[in-house]
């Protein structure tokens, strides 16, 4: 090969690496500053930008919020802090009594105008949704709050899962929740455009959605599923002037999930419902996602560093997480098993 030959050659071949090595460095560089730029917008959302105001929802005007689960736990807290922001509610659970007791609490400390309706919601009877249609009929709702679920009792593998658990779970968090929202929707759309402010859908996701959780299989899914359909329903009711928004929660204390006590990681249902509503419309710990938010600071984070590191869909997400649920279900067990023997 003539000496002017063997320079081209190696000419075109160092062009070619210069663009690979170019085009990784450009690569980088867009990596790194999406990386920044969600980082900077995840901190400001927590701990710089002031709360949201509810004014746009009709705060103070005699509007109605729906909220499903609302007689204890995070339902709960979400009718006292919607109620803080001069909303009239409309409560939903099963048992009547705990919502006379909070209604009482709420008309006495709020003077606002508060219905209750004691049902059954596992039972998706036409009955139901009927009771929920005529109770919000005519009335200027604009904040519905899908918050109502149910997981299963203790972890448990899917083949394990008794019938009824897992109908209940499917039926609770998925189905009624549509049905329920098929009935308000059309009431919020209204009041929205008649009223000229803009509506408001939440709805409780979890991070055993998120992250596909073993021995949570069930109501993983469900929750997933909730991804799914809130995010489309974001999509189209969003030139109706109704904002639609998953909320995603790690740990809170309550009785679905057994921990009384907070820490770090786990508020309590007052301190994770005033980060949802104080972050109405943001991301906070869900950057990527559309119409998703993760408000409570420390749950946040760690979607943040799941998603930027290992991946919520990984095998090593899968399988810290079925460690962490099946030492949880061998603890469980012990438990149920000294129970029965103190019987
Ligand atoms: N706590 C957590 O760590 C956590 C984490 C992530 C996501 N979440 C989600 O947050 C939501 C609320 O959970 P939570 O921890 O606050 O639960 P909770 O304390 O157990 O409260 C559940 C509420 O729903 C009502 N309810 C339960 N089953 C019902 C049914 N079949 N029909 C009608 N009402 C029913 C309960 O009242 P009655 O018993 O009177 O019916 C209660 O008011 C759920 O969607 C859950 O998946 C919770």
């Amino acid at each position: 090969m003539s000496f002017t030959r063997q320079f081209n050659a190696l000419r075109s071949e160092n062009k070619v690496t210069d663009v690979l090595l170019w085009s990784v460095f450009a690569l980088g560089v867009l990596k790194a500053t999406t990386l920044v730029l969600s980082l900077a917008s995840l901190i400001a959302d927590l701990f710089v930008l002031p709360g949201v105001s509810f004014k746009k929802y009709g705060a103070y005007k005699g509007k109605y919020g729906v909220v499903t689960g609302a007689s204890d736990g995070i339902g709960k807290e979400y009718a006292r802090q919607l109620a803080k922001r001069g909303f009239n509610l409309v409560l939903i659970s099963r048992t009547l009594s705990k919502l006379e007791a909070l209604k009482e609490e709420l008309v006495g400390k709020y003077k606002i105008e508060v219905s209750v309706l004691a049902l059954d919601i596992a039972d998706d009877s036409e009955s139901n949704y009927k009771a929920i249609q005529e109770t919000c009929e005519g009335l200027p709702v604009t904040i519905l709050v899908n918050n109502v679920g149910q997981s299963h009792s203790i972890p448990v593998p899917f083949l394990e899962t008794e019938e009824k658990e897992l109908r209940d779970i499917i039926t609770i968090n998925t189905t009624a929740t549509l049905r329920i929202t098929q009935v308000v929707a059309p009431l919020i759309v209204k009041t929205a455009r008649e009223s000229h402010c803009r509506g408001l859908i939440l709805s409780m996701g979890s991070f055993g959605g998120l992250l596909p959780t073993p021995l949570l299989a069930t109501y993983s899914g469900s929750k997933a599923f909730l991804q799914g359909w809130s995010a489309a329903l974001a999509g189209e009711l969003k030139s109706q002037n109704v904002d639609v928004e998953l909320v995603l929660s790690y740990l809170v204390t309550s009785a679905m999930s057994k921990i009384r006590r907070t820490s770090m990681m786990i508020p309590n249902p007052a301190q994770f419902v005033a980060a949802t509503l104080k972050n109405v419309g943001r991301r906070c710990g869900a950057q990527e996602r559309y119409a998703t938010i993760t408000p409570y600071w420390s749950h946040a984070l760690y979607h943040f560093v799941i998603e930027n590191t290992v991946g919520v869909y990984s095998k090593l997400a899968n399988g810290i997480n079925y460690s962490f649920h099946k030492s949880i279900r061998v603890r469980a067990l012990k438990k149920a098993e000294r129970q029965a023997k103190k019987q």
